[in-house]
């Protein structure tokens, strides 16, 4: 039977993790999976974290099974978290899941379950897991423009014309702040139109949120996925904790599916708790309980918020001495999109062959599409990285 299976194509950030791993060089730079590092090269626990694990030690009186959707107080906490009051807590169905990853995962497959004929329109490019998941699941998938390689900011009309071409019941992935690879977001006025016409369009918008708090801060970073939630009939929202509570190996997200009709949300609660039993059963609770704690908490809450904001400033920082160091390298303006980019990535627009030459000559890591991750840099490292991008003729 295993003589039977065939190879799978690596994932491409992983690999390249693997590749950074094993490089001798000492200077090396790692820029490449999207894990917050501090200016020592340290992906910390971040305070609130420890204290909330500690409490957790103390008080913790069992660990028998959940439930199938995970603790509903977590489900509670993010909704309120993500969605303020945008959309009634009576329309949503939530599952909390292995992580963000996990949460796509379960999406993709209410997806199929619901309609197996919908095809998932994907920015281009989106992170490339979602392309592989849907792939695996078969699902078709249809690319909208997204990324304009001159300007190195969003090809708008491109998405909206690539938009139009979907058919009722078509799902649209959204990334709802800090656009992983390219940091390219759209305005809130970009968002009100991709509204209107998934209303005219009748289509299905999927959230895909992962970096709430590292682009304009927490409630600004949420303000797209209201609006949406708040303005279509349906819609699927999957966040991660991994990133703003730094919770990545505790495998944490919540999947929600928000309907206007309450046996709609009943249906959709079932549905998910099914999909949850069929997986994996249960989903994680360690790292669920830690970020419930956190936001239940007023003073731990405050605490995290102002460490995820001091990442964010730290990132923030660091872009601009990247553009800041790129415009004095090169006496030229056209890095400016570094400062404009939000989030943990930046999208260069050099040609594969130089993202190998960074790699090789300059031991500085990236993906192959030329996503840098921010904060992978720190303030000696920048100048470094700008020379080498000059350098190699970006
Ligand atoms: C990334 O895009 O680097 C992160 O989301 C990590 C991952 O799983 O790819």
């Amino acid at each position: 039977m295993f003589e039977n299976l065939k190879p799978q194509p690596a994932d491409k950030i992983l690999a390249l993790m693997q590749m950074y791993r094993e490089d001798p060089r000492d200077q090396k730079i790692d820029l490449g999976v999207g894990v917050y590092k501090n200016a020592k090269g340290i992906t910390p626990v971040m305070r609130a974290v420890k204290a909330a694990e500690k409490r957790i030690l103390e008080e913790q009186e069992s660990k028998a099974y959940t439930g199938l959707a995970g603790d509903p107080a977590f489900a509670d906490a993010m909704i309120g978290l993500i969605l303020g009051n945008a959309v009634p807590r009576a329309n949503i169905a939530a599952v909390a899941t292995p992580g963000g990853t996990g949460a796509c995962r379960q999406a993709f497959e209410m997806i199929r379950m619901a309609n197996p004929s919908a095809r998932v329109f994907v920015s281009n490019p989106t992170w490339p897991n979602h392309l592989s998941i849907l792939n695996y699941l078969g699902i078709e998938t249809v690319q909208y423009r997204y990324f304009d390689g001159e300007t190195r900011g969003v090809d708008f009309d491109g998405m909206i014309e690539d938009l139009k071409t979907a058919n009722a019941g078509d799902v649209v992935l959204l990334h709802g702040c800090c656009h992983n690879p390219t940091g390219a977001n759209l305005n809130i006025v970009q968002w009100q139109e991709v509204v209107n016409l998934i209303n005219t369009r009748g289509l299905v918008a999927m959230i895909d949120i992962a970096y709430q708090g590292f682009g304009d801060g927490l409630e600004e970073d949420a303000q797209a996925v209201r609006l949406v939630a708040s303005s279509v009939k349906r819609c699927l929202i999957a966040a991660s904790c991994s990133k703003n509570f730094g919770v990545y190996r505790e495998r944490t997200g919540l999947l929600m599916a928000i309907s206007d009709d309450a046996a709609q949300t009943a249906l959709n609660q079932s549905t998910l708790a099914f999909l949850n039993r069929q997986n994996y059963s249960f989903p994680p609770d360690h790292g669920a309980r830690v970020v419930t704690t956190i936001l239940n908490d007023d003073a731990l809450r405050a605490d995290w918020a102002t460490e995820l904001e001091e990442v964010r400033l730290s990132m923030l920082g660091l872009r601009q001495q990247l553009a800041d160091e790129l415009q004095r390298l090169s006496g030229s303006d056209r890095f400016g999109f570094v400062a404009q980019h939000r989030g943990m990535f930046s999208r260069l627009g050099a040609a594969p062959e130089l993202v190998e030459k960074l790699r090789v000559d300059h031991g500085i890591y990236m993906v192959g599409d030329s996503r840098l991750n921010i904060a992978g840099l720190n303030a000696t490292t920048v100048p470094i990285l700008a020379q080498a991008i000059i350098d190699v003729g970006v």
